[in-house]
Parts: structure tokens; C-alpha cells; sequence
């Protein structure tokens, strides 16, 4: 599947901006974000839009390799290091992607000790290989990838100021799905377009499928979308993706774990989506919730129809989020 990025929201467009700008300059980039927001996505845009990009891009898992082993790793060895090592000797991560990019991902997990190791490479830019008795210099452009908050990190004694400062130069933060809607319904309709088109599928969502896929809050993010798209693909039997098909968690997303445990054994059960407002602030709700859909409806961009409304950007975001009301896709 093709790892395109999708970018739509006003937020993400702007970021995608601002490293592309930052992409043809050799600096250290620290991108930040939760689980599955899309850094790594992010990461291979910067390459690809960099004047390394026909040179290596190299990718380690800072958390995946056992420390002792992370040494030799990043930095090679030479023939004899060590017992098991290769008669001739290996080069590390750094050499491989001289003149390139080196993606140090989950940055934030590696042990102090280890932190000094980088800090060294990273002021000297060049590395000895272990057992080695001289160092080679190397020419390569670091992305450090972290879900943890680095900067408190620091505060707590687990990751070295001094190397936090080498490595946030410039620092790249990507939002959560939850403050960038706009992003949901395009990456529903590309990954759904994507996965009908791999596995041969045909394959649509009903408008109850689609109103309750845009409300949900998707706390794991494009990763989490993306999966409840192709588990939905391969699991309906029929070409409409319909309310009845989401898991309980997506369908009463806003209305809290008693209704699932509720409702749950009820597939038959839909949500009340037609049922005329009652109390004052259903009323309310209804008529603000218009409001915005027919202010959306008519402005050029959301920003526009903030703007119309008398009220801030983040406001009505926040009140589609509320409302599960769908923006205008920004051209890309
Ligand atoms: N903007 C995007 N467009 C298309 N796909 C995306 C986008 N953002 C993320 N994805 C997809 O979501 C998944 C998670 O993205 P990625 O691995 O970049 O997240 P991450 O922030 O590095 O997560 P983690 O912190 O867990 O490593 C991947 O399958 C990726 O292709
Ligand atoms: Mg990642």
C-alpha cells in the first residue's frame, strides 16, 4: 500500500509546509506527537523532500535493539571486537547512511549512559567503530523521532539536556487526529479507496457509518483509523459499510461505556439520529448544530465560516468535533 501522506487540515498543511522549508537544510529535526499521529510519515517526507533524498535513508529503532547491542549497531565494529563478531568487521548505521538521513525513532527511550554515546557523535560528527583506534567522519542528516515529551524527560532526570538541545533545533510537533478533524473524513475515504483497491473490494460506508466514524475520537490516532478501515473492508459482506458493522466502541462513542454495555446485545438498535429535541438544550443544540452545517455550507473554508458565525477558528473545530460535523477538504 502506498504510504502517500494524507494531508488536509489547515494544521497539518502548515506543517507539512514548514518541513519542507526545514527539509533543504542539513539541521536536526526532533518531531514529537503521540502514537500513530504520523512522525514517521512525516520523517520520510523530509527525506524525500531533502537534497539527500536519492542517498540512504536509514531508520533504527532506538527501543527495539537491546542496549548492548546498540552500540555496535549505530556504530560498527571492527574485526575482532568481540567474540561472534564478523572476521572483517561491520559498519554501523552511521556509515551506512553517510551523506543521507539517520532516523533515530523513539529517541526518548535510550538509557543515559547511551545518550552520552549519541551526544559525542552528534558534536564530533564522526564515529569510531567499537574496538576500533580511529574514528571516521560521516556527513549525515539526523530525524529523531518521540512519543514522550522530551522536555520533561529532561526535568526528570531521564534524558540529557545537552543532547535534547542537539536534537530539538528545530522541532516539529504533529497534532493529534482529535485537534485536526478535517483530517478524518479524507483519511476514511483514501484508506478505504486504498484498501478496496488491494484487496479488490467494493466497498462504501452508509451515512449512519460515516456520521459515527467522524465522531469517534480515534485515541490511537491515524494508526487506529486506518486499521478500523481495513478490518471493516475485509469483514462486511456486503458493499455498504453500514452502523450495525463498527465495533460497540466506535457506534456509542459519545455516548459513553453504559450504553455499550447496553446496547451491545441490540445490533438491530440505531442511534436516534431523527428523533425531534426536547429539552431546551437539545433545542439548543440542534439549531447551533444547523447553524453550522448551513455557515459551512455556504463559506469558502472553515476559517471563513468561523469568521461568518462571529466566533474563533478553534471554536467552531471544536464544536464540529461536537457535533461530528464534516469540513470542506482543503485542496492539497
Ligand atoms: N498523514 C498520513 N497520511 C497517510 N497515512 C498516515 C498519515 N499519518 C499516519 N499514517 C499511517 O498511520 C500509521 C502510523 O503512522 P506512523 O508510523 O508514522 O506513526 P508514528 O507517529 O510514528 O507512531 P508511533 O509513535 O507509534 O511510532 C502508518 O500506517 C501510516 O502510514
Ligand atoms: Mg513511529
Amino acid at each position: 500500500m502506498s504510504a502517500e501522506a494524507v494531508v488536509a487540515s489547515p494544521i497539518m498543511c502548515a506543517l507539512y509546509e514548514e518541513a519542507k522549508r526545514v527539509a533543504a537544510y542539513p539541521t536536526t529535526v526532533l518531531i514529537e506527537g503521540e502514537t500513530g499521529v504520523g512522525k514517521e510519515v512525516l520523517a520520510n517526507w523530509i527525506h524525500a523532500c531533502s537534497p539527500r533524498r536519492n542517498m540512504p535513508f536509514i531508520k533504527l529503532n532506538c527501543a527495539s535493539i537491546p542496549e548492548p547491542l546498540l552500540e555496535s549497531e549505530l556504530f560498527g565494529y571492527e574485526r575482532g571486537a568481540f567474540t561472534g563478531a564478523k572476521r572483517e568487521g561491520n559498519p554501523g548505521l552511521f556509515e551506512l547512511a553517510d551523506k543521507g538521513t539517520l532516523l533515530l525513532d523513539e529517541v526518548g527511550e535510550l538509557s543515559p549512559a547511551f545518550q552520552a554515546k549519541l551526544l559525542r557523535v552528534l558534536q564530533d560528527r564522526e564515529v569510531r567503530r567499537v574496538g576500533g583506534s580511529w574514528s571516521r567522519v560521516i556527513d549525515v542528516r539526523i530525524l529523531a523521532c518521540t512519543n514522550r515529551n522530551l522536555r520533561e524527560r529532561v526535568h526528570s532526570g531521564h534524558f540529557r539536556e545537552d543532547l535534547y538541545y542537539r536534537l530539538q533545533v528545530v522541532t516539529l510537533r504533529v497534532p493529534p487526529l482529535r485537534e485536526r478533524p478535517e483530517d478524518i473524513p479524507v483519511l476514511l475515504e483514501t484508506f478505504l479507496r486504498r484498501f478496496s483497491d488491494e484487496f479488490h473490494l467494493i466497498r462504501t460506508f452508509s451515512d449512519a457509518a460515516w456520521q459515527a466514524l467522524q465522531q469517534y475520537s480515534y485515541p490511537g490516532n491515524v494508526r487506529e483509523l486506518r486499521n478500523l478501515v481495513e478490518s471493516l473492508c475485509v469483514r462486511s459482506n456486503s458493499e455498504t459499510i453500514d452502523w450495525d458493522d463498527l465495533p460497540a466502541h466506535v457506534r456509542f462513542a459519545d455516548k459513553g461505556p453504559d450504553c455499550i454495555e447496553n446496547h451491545s446485545l441490540d445490533s438491530q438498535l440505531k442511534p436516534t439520529r431523527e428523533r425531534r429535541p426536547r429539552t431546551l438544550r437539545e433545542i439548543i443544540e440542534a439549531t447551533e448544530r444547523q447553524a453550522l452545517t448551513e455557515a459551512l455550507a455556504s463559506a469558502s473554508s472553515i476559517r471563513a465560516a468561523a469568521a461568518s458565525l462571529g466566533i474563533s477558528h478553534a471554536t467552531l473545530l471544536r464544536k464540529m468535533r461536537q457535533y461530528g460535523i464534516r469540513g470542506r477538504q482543503t485542496p492539497r
